[in-house]
């Protein structure tokens, strides 16, 4: 099997609208577990950063579909990368909101504490993610 995980980073366009998030959330994550597709999307009502993984073919196909999407824009791939396990396992869309991202999570892994996930390095924005998730976890405990 050829897994992959990408990241990228994107930032919200005037054609986004914050009362999409709930049926964006739930038509994602019906696609991405019928397409046996993980990650997590992380939103502060400005920026987003998304993590997926699964199998290669499966990425490309979603990931051009979000790159066409036009309630984001400024996509910029943070990182693609073959992997032998997935990170996200438990999550076929994890969306992670604002209230989640506190200035200490962001501080840790950026030079300042506002959220710009395109001022993070690939391994910074990896790490950010794993900590989110583990936050998340936690949290749902
Ligand atoms: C920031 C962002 C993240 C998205 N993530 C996903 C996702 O993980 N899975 C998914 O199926 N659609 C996701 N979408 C929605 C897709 O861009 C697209 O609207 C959806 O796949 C339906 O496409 P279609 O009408 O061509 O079938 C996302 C959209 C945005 C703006």
């Amino acid at each position: 099997m050829k897994l992959v995980r990408l990241i990228y980073a994107s930032r919200k366009t005037e054609h986004w609208n914050d009362q999409e998030l709930q049926k964006l959330t739930a038509q994602a994550s019906e696609y991405n577990r019928k397409h046996a597709i993980t990650g997590v999307l992380i939103f502060n009502r400005k920026n987003f950063l998304q993590c997926i993984e699964g199998e290669r073919s499966k990425v490309s196909a979603l990931f051009q579909k979000i790159a066409h999407d036009d309630r984001h824009q400024n996509i910029e791939l943070i990182s693609v990368e073959q992997v032998d396990e997935r990170e996200m396992e438990r999550w076929s869309m994890c969306y992670i909101p604002d209230s989640h991202i506190t200035k200490e999570l962001v501080l840790k892994y950026s030079d300042s504490d506002d959220f710009n996930p395109f001022e993070m390095t690939t391994r910074g924005a990896f790490a950010f993610i794993r900590h989110a998730c583990e936050l998340m976890q936690s949290a749902q405990k």
